[in-house]
C-alpha cells in the first residue's frame, strides 16, 4: 500500500467537520509552523521538492523564495483552485471531502509568505465547495485559528473565498489574478511574475490546492521526510483524476514513481480497463498534454519500467515539460475514437480561448473546423498535415500555454494514430453514419 499524506483520514465520518478534523491531528502543523520563523518554514518546503500539484511542476519552495518583500506593501496568498482542465477533478474530491486540510495548510503557507489576506479562487460551478470552504472557515475563525492574533501569536489572517465566472482561462495564474480584481480574466504578459507583481500589482503566490495541502504533512513530517517518498526530482505523493475506460475511475494518492503498468492495472487503483477491453491510449496528465499510444505508455525506456513522475512520461522529446501535468488521467480503450476524441478537445479549447493572440484565437477554431469535417466524413488527406501546421503555428507563438495546450494534443494525436485519421477520410461514408445521431453542436 502507498503512503497516504493528503487522504488518510479521507473516509472517517465527519472529516469535513473541524472538530473530527481536529481529533485526527488536524491544525497541529499551524501550531507547529507559528513557533518556526517563515524562513525556516520555507526552508522545509524547498527541502520537501514539493513541485506545484496545478499542472507545471514548478518547485514550490523556490517559487516561494522569489516573492519580493517590499517595505510596507502587502503579500498576497491565493490559492488556485479553478481547476477545469478536462480530465482533472482531484482538487474538487479534496476541498468537498476534507475542507480542513486546504485551510490548514492556507494559514502556514500565509503565515511563511507574511501574508494577512489570502484568496481561495474557485471556478464559478463549484458553489457546493464554496460553501463548504465558507462553513469550515467559520469554524476555524471560531476556534482561534484565523482572524486576529491566531492562537495568541500576533499574527492576523483573513480567509476568502472567491468564485469566478466559470472560464477554463481564469485557471490561467495572471488571468485570476484579473478575474479576482473584478476584471475580464484575460492573461497577463509573463514577466513580471506575480511573485513581483501579482494581485493589485502586489508580490502575490498563486499556488495550486493539492500543493497548499502538501504543506501540511511537509511541516508535521518535516521537508527531508516527505523527500523520502518518490522518485529523484518527483518527490512525495500526488493526487491523480483517473477517468476514461477504467474499471475503478476516481481519485487516487499514489507515491511519485508508481509504475504507470501497476497503477492502471492494480485492483489497489484502477483494476484495469473496463468490460475487459485493451487499452488503446492514455492521456496522462489533463488534455493540455499528448495523448501517447498504450505501446508508449507502458513500453519500459532503458528497461526501467514508465513511471508516474514528472520526469518518466515523455513523448520522446516531442514536447519539453512534464506530462503528468494536472494529474488528470484518461484511458482510452481499443473501442475509442481518437478523431471524435481530439475533435472533442479542440472544440473545448477554441471555446475557452481569449481571444488575446492571433494564433490561438484564429489557430484552435481552424483546428476544430477541420477535426470536425474529418470526424464528420468530410475531411481530405491533406488534412492531417495542415492540422499539424496550424498546431505549429499556435506553439510558443501565445501570450499564455492554452495555445500550446490547445495545440499538443491534436499534433500528438496525428502523429501516434495518423492511420486512424486516414480511416476517417478513406471510410467517409462509414465515419458519417457511424456519427449519425450523435450530439453535435
Ligand atoms: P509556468 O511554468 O509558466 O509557471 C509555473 C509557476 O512558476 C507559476 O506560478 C509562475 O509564476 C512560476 N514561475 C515560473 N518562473 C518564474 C520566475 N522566473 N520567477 C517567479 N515565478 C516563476 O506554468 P503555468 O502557466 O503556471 O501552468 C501551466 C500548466 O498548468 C500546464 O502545464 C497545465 O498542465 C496546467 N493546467 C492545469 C489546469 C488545472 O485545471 N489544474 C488547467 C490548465 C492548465
Ligand atoms: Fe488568450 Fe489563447 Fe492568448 Fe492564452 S493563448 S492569452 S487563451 S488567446
Amino acid at each position: 500500500m502507498g503512503r497516504k499524506l493528503l487522504l488518510e483520514h479521507i473516509n472517517v465520518p465527519g472529516i469535513n467537520t473541524f472538530d473530527v478534523y481536529r481529533s485526527k491531528g488536524g491544525y497541529a502543523s499551524v501550531e507547529k509552523a507559528l513557533k518556526m520563523t517563515p524562513e525556516e518554514i520555507v526552508e522545509e518546503v524547498k527541502k520537501s521538492g514539493l513541485r506545484g500539484r496545478g499542472g507545471a511542476g514548478f518547485p514550490t519552495g523556490m517559487k516561494w523564495s522569489f516573492l519580493a518583500k517590499p517595505e510596507g506593501v502587502p503579500r498576497y496568498l491565493v490559492c488556485n483552485g479553478d481547476e477545469s482542465e478536462p480530465g482533472t477533478f482531484k482538487d474538487r474530491y479534496l476541498m468537498t471531502h476534507i475542507p480542513h486540510l486546504l485551510i490548514e495548510g492556507m494559514i502556514v503557507s500565509s503565515f511563511a509568505l507574511g501574508a494577512n489576506t489570502s484568496y481561495i479562487y474557485l471556478r464559478g460551478e463549484m458553489m457546493p465547495q464554496v460553501r463548504i470552504l465558507e462553513r469550515a472557515i467559520a469554524e476555524a475563525k471560531a476556534k482561534g485559528f484565523l482572524g486576529k492574533n491566531i492562537l495568541g501569536t500576533g499574527y492576523d489572517l483573513e480567509l476568502y473565498v472567491q468564485p469566478g465566472g466559470g472560464a477554463y482561462i481564469c485557471g490561467e495564474e495572471t488571468a485570476l489574478l484579473e478575474s479576482l480584481e473584478g476584471k475580464r480574466g484575460n492573461p497577463r504578459i509573463k514577466p513580471p511574475f506575480p511573485a513581483i507583481a501579482g494581485l493589485y500589482g502586489c508580490p502575490t503566490v498563486v499556488n495550486n490546492v493539492e500543493s497548499i495541502a502538501a504543506v501540511v504533512p511537509i511541516i508535521n513530517e518535516g521537508g527531508d521526510e516527505y523527500a523520502k517518498i518518490g522518485i529523484g526530482r518527483s518527490t512525495g505523493t500526488k493526487l491523480i483524476s483517473a477517468g476514461g475506460n477504467l474499471k475503478k475511475p476516481g481519485v487516487y494518492e499514489i507515491e511519485l514513481g508508481l509504475p504507470v503498468e501497476e497503477f492502471i492495472y492494480s485492483d489497489e487503483y484502477c483494476g484495469g480497463i473496463a468490460n475487459g477491453k485493451r487499452l488503446k491510449a492514455v492521456v496522462a496528465g489533463g488534455s493540455s498534454v499528448p495523448i501517447l499510444p498504450a505501446n508508449l505508455i507502458l513500453k519500459t525506456i532503458n528497461n526501467e519500467a514508465r513511471l508516474m513522475s514528472y520526469e518518466s512520461l515523455s513523448d520522446g522529446g516531442f514536447v519539453s515539460g512534464t506530462m503528468l501535468g494536472s494529474g488528470g488521467f484518461i484511458a482510452y480503450d481499443e473501442d475509442a475514437c481518437i478523431v471524435r476524441n481530439t475533435w472533442n478537445f479542440a472544440r473545448f479549447y477554441h471555446h475557452e480561448s481569449c481571444g488575446q493572440c492571433s494564433p490561438c484565437r484564429e489557430g484552435t477554431g481552424w483546428m476544430e473546423k477541420v477535426l470536425h469535417r474529418l470526424e464528420y466524413g468530410h475531411g481530405k488527406m491533406s488534412d492531417m498535415d495542415l492540422l499539424v501546421d496550424v498546431s505549429k503555428k499556435i506553439e510558443g507563438n501565445t501570450i499564455c500555454p492554452l495555445g500550446d495546450a490547445a495545440a499538443w494534443p491534436v499534433a500528438s494525436a496525428i502523429r501516434h494514430f495518423r492511420d486512424e485519421f486516414e480511416w476517417h477520410v478513406t471510410n467517409a461514408s462509414e465515419a458519417t453514419s457511424r456519427n449519425y445521431g450523435l450530439a453535435h453542436y
